[in-house]
């Protein structure tokens, strides 16, 4: 019979390994150790039954959960391992609501696969994308990128068959890809539990990357933050060499590829592409000035392709299903699906992965169900640090990059960060610039310095020192680090501070 238990970090943060060695204990303790596989798969994302375990049954996988390794014997004892609706049964795991209502396409083998099976992956599909890509020549696979309307699922939202396009056309003999995995987002662990939980998806997505732009040589830019999934990486990837799956010749097509994982330090600067393409050269993380673009002069100087993890993720369902499929989910000019993360003061923290559309209402309240405190929900951040304060009334607002931004807010990386009642909106934009102090590369000034301006602005206009001329003073500021800085780091911090005025105006009062 087998049984999963979660690898994924969360999981384990609360217990997910005493539970899998309790299973093995009281199995034996049963007799029916000889029968028992424990299976150690990703995450489902429903971070609040972790840690899950599920059941094989011949209706389909039981869960249970959460399950505290102290309550295990007795569940075993009450049969939990022949699927008995005993302690916290669940049922049918895909049939509960928060997984029916999804559409599960770049996370469709998270917590169903043992992460490091190749048998596995492509029992479960695995590897579809990539022969499919192999047979087509290169320039029709960017091609199909270009149609299936793909944005990059960093934040930015560039079109990704573009960028591809961008770099097959560049003229040169040495080409790379790069993933940047240093997910550095507060409220956000797509990227982590993809990797952790389905790391071949990873891999073949860059693959077919480096296939259509034309590259032999990978990185994965993971950061220090995250050691289980530089651990499963690391492991995948030797595994994918040892089938053929990376090496001088993929799949036996004569197409040679490979790839390599570098740990960040834990800059979150080293999060904007060219920070990272500095620092995977060796060098202190600083912002390059664009022009020149990565796609033309990245890593080392070469045409580079510099995706977020989800963004090659997802590449291989689009080739395997074709461009119409992706492209068929989706609202407006955000086509697909997105990984949204829920987190925060949230009753239900976790992944949903739905078609571009549905509302930040829908998400927060019928996926999360509204705050842990049980107080009522007074703001979501949306798109990490730098995405923009929104209340409640706004929550009719669909996830969608363009209603975001029309909305002086940002889709970002999907993170959705929930506050109560009891948030106090100054400090919280007092945070964005502290934030930005700590975290900025010092390069230019209108970062640099605004940003401790910044600070001492807030903290005059909560003394009531000068209020009006403060505030104006403020947006002044805002102004200027928005127009002025290099980066998104310095032009985007005034998001989260312009917004905050904006709709939560009286916690700036004395
Ligand atoms: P950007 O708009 O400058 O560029 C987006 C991407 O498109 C880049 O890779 C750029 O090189 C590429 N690009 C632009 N023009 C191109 C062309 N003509 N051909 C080919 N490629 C082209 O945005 P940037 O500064 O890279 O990212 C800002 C975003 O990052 C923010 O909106 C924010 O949402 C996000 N962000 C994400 C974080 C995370 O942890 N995932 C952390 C902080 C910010
Ligand atoms: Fe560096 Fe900030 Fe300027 Fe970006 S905006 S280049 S982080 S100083």
């Amino acid at each position: 019979m087998k049984v999963y238990v979660p690898r994924d970090s969360a999981a384990c943060s609360v217990g997910a390994d005493e539970v899998a060695e309790r299973l093995v204990a009281a199995a034996a303790g049963t007799g029916a150790a000889r029968d028992l596989e424990v299976v150690r798969n990703g995450s489902r994302g429903m971070l609040w039954l972790e840690p899950l375990v599920e059941v094989e049954t011949a209706a389909g996988r039981v869960g249970y959960g959460p399950v505290a390794a102290e309550d295990v014997d007795g569940l075993v004892a009450g049969g939990m391992l022949a699927g008995a609706e005993v302690g916290p049964y669940l049922g049918l795991v895909e049939e509960l609501p928060w997984m029916r209502r999804q559409e599960r396409l770049t996370f469709a083998r998270v917590g169903v696969v043992d992460p490091l099976s190749t048998v596995d992956y492509e029992a479960h599909g695995g590897l579809a994308g990539l022969r499919a890509a192999l047979a087509m020549p290169p320039a029709d696979v960017v091609e199909s990128v270009v149609d299936s309307g793909l944005r990059g699922r960093g934040g930015a939202g560039f079109p990704t068959g573009i960028k591809w396009r961008t770099v097959r056309n560049a003229d040169a003999a040495l080409k790379f890809v790069c993933c940047n995995a240093d997910e550095g987002d507060s409220g956000t662990y797509a990227d982590r539990m993809l990797i952790e939980g389905d790391p071949f998806t990873l891999i073949e997505g860059m693959t077919i990357a480096a296939y259509a732009v034309g590259a032999a040589e990978g990185y994965v830019y993971l950061r220090s933050e995250y050691p289980d999934a530089v651990a499963t990486l690391r492991a995948a990837i030797e595994r994918a060499r040892e089938v053929g799956w990376l090496g001088p010749d993929v799949l036996g097509s004569g197409f040679g590829f490979d790839l390599q994982v570098r740990v960040g330090a834990g800059a979150y600067i080293c999060g904007e592409e060219t920070s990272m393409l500095e620092s995977l050269e060796g060098k202190r993380g600083m912002v390059r000035a664009k022009p020149p673009i990565p796609a033309l002069q990245g890593l080392f100087g070469r045409p580079t392709v510099v995706n977020n993890v989800l963004s090659l993720a997802t590449v291989p369902a689009i080739l395997a299903d074709g461009a119409a499929a992706y492209t068929a989910h989706g609202v407006g000019r955000s086509r697909g699906t997105s990984v949204f993360q829920l987190g925060g003061n949230v009753a239900r923290g976790g992944i949903v992965e739905t078609a571009f559309g549905i509302t930040l209402g829908e998400l927060v309240n019928d996926f999360g169900g509204g705050t842990s405190s049980g107080r009522p929900v007074r703001a979501v951040q949306v798109g990490g640090p730098l995405g923009a304060y929104l209340p409640v009334e706004q929550f009719d607002l669909p996830m969608d990059y363009e209603a975001f931004a029309a909305a002086g807010a940002m889709v970002g990386h999907g993170g959705i960060v929930v506050f109560d009642d009891t948030v106090d909106m100054a400090a919280m934009a007092r945070f964005a610039f502290e934030f930005c102090a700590a975290e900025s590369c010092g390069k230019c000034t209108p970062c640099r310095v605004g940003a401790v301006r910044g600070v001492e602005t807030i903290d005059r206009i909560v003394s009531g020192t000068d209020r009006q001329q403060n505030l104006v003073l403020l947006e002044d500021l805002c102004e200027l680090m928005t127009d002025g800085s290099l980066c998104a780091m310095g032009g985007l911090t005034p998001m989260p501070v312009r917004s905050a005025v904006r709709h939560f105006g009286e916690d700036f009062q004395a």
